[in-house]
C-alpha cells in the first residue's frame, strides 16, 4: 500500500468587523488613535508622492516618528508586482514583523497596493486605510480586495483580506485636482443606480454642494456610500455572486481603461460604461424609463464623457472584455439594472452574458 488520504479540518474562520471613521479633519487623529488601540503594534506608512507633496503625510505623521514608502511615481503606472517587491524587501530590511501595522494613506492605487503588501507580509499583519480621493472614500477602501495589475488586465493578481480599520477625512478631498474629484465621484453615482434611489437623487439634488465641495454634504456622501459598500460586501464578500453589483459600469469601463492606456481617470471610464451598458439594458427590454437620459445629465453635470474615444476600437474593447474578471471562456457577464436604484436579478443571479452581436452594436453607438 503505497498510497494514504488524510483530511484537514479547518476550525471556521471568526465573523470579524472593523469601524469606518468618517469626519472632517480626523487625519490627525489616525496615529494617536492607532497607538491606542494597538499599543504592541509597530506602525509603517505606505503613501505616494502625490500625498506626500499635498501635505497629507505630514498631516498624519507631523513628527515624521514613522517609517515609511512612498510610491514614485504615484498612479496605476506603478500599480504592478515590482513595487509590491519593493514594499515588503523595504519593510523586511526594517526588520519589520508580524506586530507591524501599515497605515495605507492615497487613493486606490496605494489602498490596494498597501493591502495586497499587508497580505503577504511575514503571511499577513494588520492594515489601517485611511483613503483621500472620491474613489478610495467611496468604493476601494472598504471590502478587502487588494491587488496589482497585470501587463494585460487591471487587478490581475491580489487577494480578498480585510483591513482593521478605514478613516474617511472627507478634508483630504480638497487636496484632489479637478479632473480627479469629479470623476471619482462616478462611484458614488454607481452605487446610487445598483441600490438606492434615494442616494442618486441626493447626489441631483446636492449638485451645486457637491461640485463646490461643502463639508457638510460631503461627509453625507461619504456616509451613504460607506453604508452602501458596506451592507454588499457583508452580503458576500469575496465577490460570488451579489458583490459584482459593485462592477456597475465596470466591465465596458474596465477595457476601456485598459486600452486607453490610462489616459483615462478610472471614474471617467465608467462613466463611459454606465451609458453603455444602459443601452445594452434597452436592448434587453429592461429600459421602460428616461433614466439613461437622466444619468447622462448627471454625468454631464459631473463633466464625465460619455462616448468612447475615437482613438479606442471596438476590437480592442471586445479583446479586452474576455479577460474580465466576471468572464467565464472568455464570455463577458454583466450587472444591469431595471431602474434607478434597482438592479436586475435573473435566477439568483447578478451578473449576466450579453449577445456578442448586442456588445458590437451598442459599442457603435457609443462613438460620437
Ligand atoms: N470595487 C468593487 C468591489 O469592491 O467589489
Amino acid at each position: 500500500m503505497n498510497k494514504a488520504n488524510l483530511t484537514v479540518k479547518v476550525p471556521a474562520t471568526k465573523e470579524t468587523s472593523y469601524h469606518i471613521y468618517i469626519g472632517k479633519g480626523i487625519l490627525d487623529e489616525v496615529l494617536a488613535k492607532t497607538k491606542q488601540e494597538m499599543p504592541d503594534k509597530n506602525i509603517f506608512i505606505i503613501t505616494d508622492e502625490n500625498i506626500e507633496k499635498a501635505g497629507l503625510l505630514d498631516k498624519l505623521d507631523s513628527e515624521k516618528a514613522c517609517p515609511r514608502f512612498v510610491i514614485s511615481p504615484a498612479g496605476e503606472v506603478s500599480k504592478h508586482l515590482d513595487t509590491i517587491k519593493d514594499i515588503v524587501e523595504y519593510m523586511d530590511s526594517l526588520c519589520l514583523g508580524r506586530d507591524t501595522v501599515i497605515i495605507a494613506l492615497g487613493g486606490g492605487t496605494v489602498g490596494d497596493m498597501a493591502g495586497f503588501a499587508g497580505a503577504i507580509f511575514k503571511r499577513g499583519v494588520s492594515v489601517i486605510q485611511v483613503p483621500t480621493t472620491t474613489v478610495a472614500q467611496a468604493d476601494s477602501a472598504i471590502g478587502g480586495k487588494t491587488g496589482v495589475d497585470s501587463s494585460r488586465s487591471k487587478n490581475a493578481f491580489g487577494t480578498f483580506c480585510s483591513c482593521d480599520a478605514v478613516y474617511v477625512d472627507v478634508e483630504a478631498l480638497l487636496t484632489l485636482d479637478e479632473r480627479q474629484y469629479l470623476a471619482g465621484l462616478i462611484e458614488s453615482v454607481k452605487h446610487g443606480l445598483i441600490v438606492s434611489e434615494e442616494f442618486f437623487e441626493f447626489i441631483e439634488k446636492n449638485i451645486d454642494k457637491l461640485l463646490a465641495r461643502d463639508i457638510d454634504t460631503l461627509i453625507k456622501l461619504a456616509k451613504y456610500n460607506c453604508g452602501i459598500k458596506a451592507s454588499v460586501v457583508e452580503a458576500d464578500p469575496q465577490e460570488k455572486n451579489q458583490r459584482r453589483l459593485l462592477n456597475y459600469g465596470h466591465t465596458i469601463g474596465h477595457a476601456i481603461e485598459s486600452v486607453s492606456n490610462f489616459d483615462l481617470l478610472h471614474g471617467e471610464c465608467v462613466a463611459i460604461g454606465i451609458i453603455a451598458v444602459g443601452k445594452i439594458e434597452d436592448k434587453l427590454g429592461l429600459l421602460k424609463d428616461n433614466r439613461v437620459a437622466r444619468i447622462k445629465s448627471l454625468l454631464s453635470k459631473l463633466c464625465q464623457p460619455t462616448t468612447i474615444p475615437k482613438n479606442i476600437s471596438i476590437e480592442q474593447i471586445t479583446e479586452c472584455l474576455k479577460m474580465d474578471k466576471k468572464a467565464i471562456n472568455g464570455v463577458p457577464k454583466f450587472v444591469l439594472i431595471e431602474a434607478v436604484g434597482k438592479s436586475y436579478c435573473d435566477n439568483g443571479q447578478w451578473a449576466h452574458e450579453v449577445g456578442q452581436d448586442i456588445i458590437i452594436d451598442v459599442l457603435k453607438q457609443m462613438y460620437a
